[in-house]
Formats: C-alpha cells, structure tokens, sequence
C-alpha cells in the first residue's frame, strides 16, 4: 500500500487530488496535512469523511517537529500547501514567504533526513513570468514578477537543489490557471460566476485582455499522477490545458450561461505588476503520453453549474472571513 501525505489537501486542487487519487486507487492511504488558512476549508473534504484510507490532520508544513513525523511514514510527498492569492502577496507578502519557501524547505529537509520514493513540488506556470511571444518552455529562465510566483519559484528551485545536492527524489510540476469545482471565490471564475449569480459587479481588471491559459483541476491531478508513475527525478514538467483566453473570453462565457446582462462588467484600478500573458509548451510531457483529457466549452460549462448547484458551499464562505476581505478591495 502507497502511503501518500499530501499537503494542502483541504484547498482547492488539493482537496479535488485527494478526492481523485481515492477515487482511482484503492490501495493507498492519504494523510492530509493543512493548516486550515482562509483557504483551507473542511467542507471540500466533506464526502471523504468516513472514508478510512484518508486521516486528516490539521497543521502547519513549517512545523518541523510535526512534519517530521508526518514524513517519516510516507511514501510519496505531493506539496500543495501554499498561499496561493496573486492580490494577496501583493497586499501582504509576508505568509507567502513563511509557508511556500520556508514552508517547503522543511518538507525538503525531512525528506532528505528519512528518504521518500518521490517528491512532487507543485509549482506554478507563473514562475516563468509574463510571455507575449513563444510559449514557455521548462528550461526557460525563471522571471517571476508577483510576491507569489517569486515565492513560488523560491520553492521551486529550492526542491531543485535538494534532487541535485542531497538525491532527494524531486519532481516539480509548473501547472497553468486551474478551474474546476471548491474553488475559493476569489479567483477569477468564482468570483465571477458567484458574484453573477446574486447580479453583483465583476470587477475587471485593467482592460481584461490579459490571457490565461486555463486546465481542469481534474486533468492537472491526473497529471501529477501520471508524472509520480512516469516522470524522471529532477526534472520539471510543465502542465497545460491549451486553452488560452482572455478574461474577457472568460466573463463572456459566464454571463452567456448565467443568463446576466453585461452591465455586471465593471472596469476596475488593474492589478500592480499584472503578468499579460501565461503560457506554457506541453512537449515535454506530451511527449511521456499525457494530455488533458476535459474539453474547455463543456467543463466550463459544467464549472458553472456546479456553482449554481453549490450554493451551499460558497455562500458559507463568502457570507464570513471572506466578505471582509471583498469589501476592503472592491467596497461591495
Ligand atoms: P488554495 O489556496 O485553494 O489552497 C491552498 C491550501 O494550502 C489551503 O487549504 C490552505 O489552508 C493550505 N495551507 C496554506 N498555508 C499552509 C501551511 N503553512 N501549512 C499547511 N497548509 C497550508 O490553492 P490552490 O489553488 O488549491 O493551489 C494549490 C497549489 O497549486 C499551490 O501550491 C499553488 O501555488 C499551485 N498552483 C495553483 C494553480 C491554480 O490555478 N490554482 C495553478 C498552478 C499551481
Ligand atoms: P486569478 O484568478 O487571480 O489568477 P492568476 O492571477 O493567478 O492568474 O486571476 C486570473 C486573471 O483574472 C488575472 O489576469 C487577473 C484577472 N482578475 C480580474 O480581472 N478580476 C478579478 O476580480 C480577479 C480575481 C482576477
């Protein structure tokens, strides 16, 4: 039995990976580890409740006493735990600092001291920055312009360091904008089709032609699987969906289905130091035999309606913490 910790686990894509990886497997065992932040929410985990392959524990990944522990009877490591908010580290760096860089440095270091088969760090496609031209390629330089992907690439390279100088058994994975169901309604597709719902603005940025390229959770857990299965030690994958849209693409979609007017869009102040463009060239994962699986017209589709399916789950988070946080920024 492959006995997995998987960090993060109570957040958005981690929760749905755990979610997945239960659904698939059947002789493996999840320990769960998150601090339970702002993001971090037990109703996602909610189904998996009385299932006894999954113990979750609530903590921190800088807790090296605990983490230590929490090591020391894994197999596989899957890091998702992060601060994860673009607008957050621009308002606040300072946690992104603590748990993506130092946070990540004390699972490295338990893992050198009691030798894992497998490492995953799950970075971002953010790392490489902005592109208006080719699409990023893993051996790109690293120019990373928020407080978050510079945390993010801290990380990243750190695990690098801990394959190349110790063997610790590092894969790092540099996924693009993930969409899908849990997600925390302050990202761009659940903020939007929440706040559509109840007819409240959507506050654009700059001039929404700023384009994401945007992947199923679903697909980007499967391929962190595939990559634990089939990827080589030390190397970085990029993981696409190649679905590149602007946000105003995005908005157009979620208005259509939702039926509301386009007097919802509303121009706000831009993002500082907003990236224009993401992009990243799948080739070499392509090339081990991965490719998404979801077609982005019916499983954004399906997105959607699972918010207006889920009333339940959103209006809980945005009915508390979270409303403080939307009227500071947007005085809605
Ligand atoms: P999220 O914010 O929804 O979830 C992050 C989880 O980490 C939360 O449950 C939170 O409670 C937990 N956490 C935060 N600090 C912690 C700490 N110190 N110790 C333990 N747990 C802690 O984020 P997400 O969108 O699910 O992203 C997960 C990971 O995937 C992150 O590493 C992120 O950088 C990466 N990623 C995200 C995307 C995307 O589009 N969302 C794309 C590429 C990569
Ligand atoms: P976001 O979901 O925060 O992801 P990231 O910045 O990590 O890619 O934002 C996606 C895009 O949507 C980005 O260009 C910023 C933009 N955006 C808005 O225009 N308005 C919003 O309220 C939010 C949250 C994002």
């Amino acid at each position: 039995m492959k006995r997995y910790l998987v960090t993060g686990g109570a957040g958005f894509i981690g929760s749905n990976y755990v979610r997945n990886l239960l659904n698939k497997e059947k002789d493996v065992s999840v320990t769960n580890l998150d601090k339970l932040t702002y993001a971090g929410n037990l109703d996602n985990l909610r189904d998996l409740e009385n299932d006894s392959r999954h113990h979750f524990v609530k903590g921190d990944i800088g807790d090296a006493e605990l983490i230590d522990g929490l090591v020391r009877e894994a197999d596989i490591v899957v890091n998702f735990a992060a601060e994860s908010h673009v607008d957050r580290s621009i308002g606040k760096p300072d946690d992104f600092i603590t748990t993506d860089i130092f946070g990540a440095f004390v699972l490295l270091e338990a893992a050198r001291k009691h030798g894992v088969e497998k490492f995953i760090q799950i970075s971002t496609d953010e790392v490489y920055g902005s592109t208006e031209g080719a699409s990023f390629v893993e051996n790109d330089p690293l120019m990373p312009s928020s407080p978050y992907s510079a945390s993010k690439a801290g990380a990243d390279r750190l695990a690098y360091s801990y394959f190349v100088t110790y063997d610790v058994p590092v894969i790092i994975t540099r996924c693009s904008n993930n969409f899908g169901p849990y997600q925390y309604p302050e990202k761009l597709i659940p903020l939007f089709v929440t706040n559509a719902m109840d007819d409240k603005h959507l506050p654009i940025y700059g001039d929404g032609k700023y384009i994401r390229d945007w992947i199923h959770v679903i697909d980007h857990c499967d391929a962190v699987d595939f990559l634990i299965a089939n990827g080589k030690l030390g190397e970085v994958y990029n993981i696409g969906g190649g679905n590149e849209r602007t946000n105003l693409e995005i908005t157009a979609i979620i208005l259509e289905k939702l039926g509301k007017p386009e007097s919802l869009k509303t121009y706000v102040e831009d993002r500082l130091g907003h990236d224009r463009r993401y992009s990243v060239n799948c080739a070499k994962i392509n090339a081990l035999g991965w490719k998404p699986n979801f077609e982005f017209k019916t499983a954004i589709q399906d997105t959607i309606q699972w918010y207006e399916n889920n009333r339940w789950w959103w209006e809980r988070i945005k009915s508390g913490e979270y409303l403080e946080y939307y009227k500071a920024h947007y005085g809605q």
